[in-house]
């Protein structure tokens, strides 16, 4: 009897699942081309791909997207892994795919509080080292990574994540030591290596309303005093109801009034839950839960419609602010590759991407 019920749950279980929708004409040709008129189209590029095991994935990068970033492989803990001992290996074969297929490429990351150089901060002894010294470390490394990748990548994240979310500044360790002006001093060095390459203050939460002041606030402090900043980057690590369609569409608009152009740099959604508040901190983690991981066995139809239609609310208000984005990126190529899967909780099943695991586009860029 036990039996018996148990198979009749896991008939109905399966009956509920959905189906993802069959390829249309919109898909035939490629996403990059469906919106060349609105903004770039990019994804990332991580280990599967760069040691071109992952055939799937990268072919849904040829078809469908022209702009890239390294999820990893150039941020500091990767490319200077000690002192003055560079590693370019990796970046250096992602950057050659984007130039292969006509990519738009982004260099991701200069200064960060996570996966920095490990060394950075300390002496010999562990101690915290001197202004000048990171000062010195910092411009070093700054100006050794964009000269490598110089005439090869289109735009730095020069800093990430300098804010907290109520428009102080971060109490990075980059903060403590050198202070606010580490952000002047990192956009001045990355100018000094390539001239011509576009410069990019990043961050998460930017629809916090403080937040985003603060970094209009400072973008336009940087230009007054002469230096270059392209465009405020804006992660869009999203979750179901946060941030919402008027605090997205009140941010947009906040940054086309201050006459500062947007990239949409790490774009994805969660719709599992999501017990951390509202961050993107990559420090934050939570234990594997049963009731945290709601589609491990299935997604039914009407979860797939919720899913849907919240990707469609925030990339419509991208698509009605298109003047001012350069790009979109989505920080995952199909969800089996997504970080959502791993963090803040390990081993979970979301649809953070545009594309399911089977390659199969999310219904809402069809239409
Ligand atoms: C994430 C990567 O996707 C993970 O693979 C890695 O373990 C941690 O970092 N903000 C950023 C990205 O700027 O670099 C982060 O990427 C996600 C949050």
């Amino acid at each position: 009897m036990k039996r018996i019920v148990l198979c009749a749950a896991l008939m109905m279980a399966l009956y509920s699942c959905s189906e993802p929708k069959k390829n249309s004409v919109q898909q035939e040709e490629g996403l990059a081309k469906k919106y060349e008129q609105n903004f770039k189209i990019g994804t990332i590029f991580a280990q599967p791909q760069i040691e071109g095991v992952d055939k799937l994935s990268i072919d849904i990068v040829k078809k469908h997207f022209n702009a890239l970033t390294a999820e990893n492989c150039m941020k500091g803990e990767v490319v200077q892994p000690e002192q003055g001992r560079f590693d370019f290996s990796l970046g250096d074969k992602v950057v050659d795919f984007a130039r292969q297929n006509n990519m738009y490429m982004v260099g991701h990351v200069l200064v960060w509080h996570s996966q920095p150089p490990k060394w950075i901060f300390t002496d010999s002894q562990g101690n915290r080292v001197s202004r000048d010294t990171l000062i010195e470390r910092m411009k070093n490394h700054i100006t050794t990574v964009v000269k490598h990748f110089k005439g090869k990548v289109d735009a730095w994240d020069v800093v990430n994540e300098a804010f907290e979310d109520d428009g102080s500044y971060r109490k990075s360790p980059y903060f403590e030591i050198i202070g606010e002006d580490f952000i002047n001093l990192a956009f001045k060095f990355a100018h000094e290596a390539d001239p011509e390459v576009k410069l990019i203050l990043n961050d998460y939460n930017v629809c916090k309303p403080q937040k985003c002041d603060a970094i209009i606030a400072k973008i336009k402090e940087l230009r007054s005093s002469g230096l270059q900043v392209d465009y405020a980057g804006m992660q869009m690590h999203c979750t179901m109801d946060f941030p919402s369609k008027n605090e997205i569409e009140t941010t947009l608009k906040k940054f086309e009034d201050n006459n500062i152009k947007l990239q949409i740099t790490e774009f994805d959604l969660t719709s599992i839950p999501f017990p951390m508040g509202n961050t993107a901190e990559i420090s934050a983690r939570a234990d594997y839960q049963e009731k945290y991981d709601p589609y491990k066995n299935c997604l039914d139809d009407d979860s797939r419609a919720k899913i849907n239609s919240r990707f469609k609310e925030i990339f419509d208000s991208f698509l009605s602010h298109s003047q001012n984005i350069e790009r979109v990126t989505v920080w995952g190529i199909t969800d089996k590759g997504s970080w959502r899967l791993d963090w803040p909780i390990p081993g979970r099943t979301d649809f953070p991407t545009f594309f399911y695991s089977d390659g199969k586009m999310k219904e809402f860029l069809m239409e």
